[in-house]
């Protein structure tokens, strides 16, 4: 299929374009490199030989986009792009509405334009605000958010279901990501935040290279066995696949469909430091902090629709998860 990656340099896209190049489609990226680089484009060709199309566009853009996709045939988007820092978020909420939501409705309006009318997008378990049971499926109910981001992602999937339901010509796939981490096993590309990480893996593995002192673990009284928020992290790699399943949905002409994209298991933080140091052979040094505000304590996806449906489901363990995140920083 010819596939439009949109923010297509970063962290998640570039490992789904590795697995999409892999499974012998077509990619067309775009990205405004707002947080990411360019050399991402030379890194996928190096793992997969292959260089995709890619053009420097703001989404927001309507004449660029438009002109950079005409008399292009599109069979789907899978639309990546988007702000995604939740404390930046509280900071400036207009811009993460302009940038994420307005995006969103320049994209469809151009995908509508060129007859592109299927749509994959990267939605979050953030959605299920503190969620109503646990694990997760896809019938939870979505509840408030915590944050201006949390409220572009349910915002922009309300949008592309309202939309689906007025035109029947459209499939939308909302997939909800839980805790994406790892990286390529080549160690080739992964996530490189700017700053100060607000992740619990990207700050581990600055703490394991001794860039930072040590970890502060936000609050150990949580209702969890061991009293640290618990999650259910997903290796990037697991992730990228489950987009390459989700194109069978669309080729089924699914409608609106929406997936959770979890392992099923939940691990707390003292899980994920001491599984990173056991398999890597490090310490991490850590303090008990304060809880962090916005923070629930327990949230794991029930993936088995996903399963079923897509015939998806994650391969790769917490073990495999931290020995690739660290491989990636030693390499970068
Ligand atoms: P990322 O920041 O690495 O990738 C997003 C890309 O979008 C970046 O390359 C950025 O430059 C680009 N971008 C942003 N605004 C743009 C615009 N207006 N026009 C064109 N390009 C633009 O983030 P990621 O972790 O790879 O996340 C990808 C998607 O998945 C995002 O929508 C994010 O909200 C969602 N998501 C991420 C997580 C996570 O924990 N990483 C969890 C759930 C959902
Ligand atoms: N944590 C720490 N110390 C840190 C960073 C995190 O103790 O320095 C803890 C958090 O309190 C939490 C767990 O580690 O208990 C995971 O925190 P992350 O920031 O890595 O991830 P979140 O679950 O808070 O949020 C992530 C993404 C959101 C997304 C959500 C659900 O950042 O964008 O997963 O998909 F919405």
């Amino acid at each position: 299929m010819n596939i439009l990656i949109t923010g297509a340099t970063g962290f998640i896209a570039s490992h789904t374009i590795v697995e999409l190049q892999q499974d012998n489609h077509n990619i067309i990226g775009i990205d405004n490199l707002s947080n990411s680089s360019i050399d991402i484009v030379d890194k996928i060709a190096q793992i997969t030989g292959k260089k995709m199309e890619f053009h420097k566009v703001d989404i927001r853009d309507y004449d660029n986009l438009k002109s950079v996709l005409s008399g292009k045939k599109i069979d789907c988007c899978i639309h990546f792009a988007g702000l995604k820092a939740v404390g930046e978020s509280v900071a400036k909420p207009v811009e993460y509405y302009d940038n994420n939501i307005g995006g969103t409705i320049t994209l469809l309006k151009v995908l509508n334009e060129i007859g592109c009318h299927n749509i994959i997008f990267s939605s979050s378990a953030t959605v299920y605000g503190t969620p109503a049971f646990v694990p997760i499926t896809e019938e939870c109910p979505k509840r408030i958010c915590t944050n201006p981001y949390g409220w572009t992602k349910s915002m922009i999937e309300q949008i592309l279901l309202d939309m689906q339901n007025a035109n029947k010509d459209w499939n939308v796939v909302l997939l909800r990501y839980f805790n994406p981490i790892g990286a390529h096993q080549s160690g080739i590309i992964g996530e490189k935040p700017n700053g100060i990480p607000n992740n619990l893996m990207p700050y581990i593995t600055q703490v394991a290279c001794g860039k930072r002192e040590k970890l502060f673990v936000y609050g150990n009284d949580y209702d969890t066995p061991d009293g640290t928020g618990v999650r259910d992290y997903i290796h990037v790699v697991d992730l990228a696949r489950g987009h390459v399943k989700a194109l069978n949905a669309i080729n089924n002409n699914c409608g609106g469909e929406i997936f959770n994209l979890g392992t099923g298991h939940g691990y707390s933080v003292l899980d994920v430091v001491k599984t990173f140091e056991r398999v890597n052979n490090i310490k991490i040094p850590y303090e008990i902090a304060p809880r962090r505000p916005g923070d629930i304590a327990t949230c794991y996806a029930d993936p088995s629709k996903a399963e079923k449906i897509l015939g998806w489901r994650a391969e790769y363990s917490l073990e495999d998860m931290c020995r690739d995140s660290w491989n990636y920083q030693q390499k970068n």
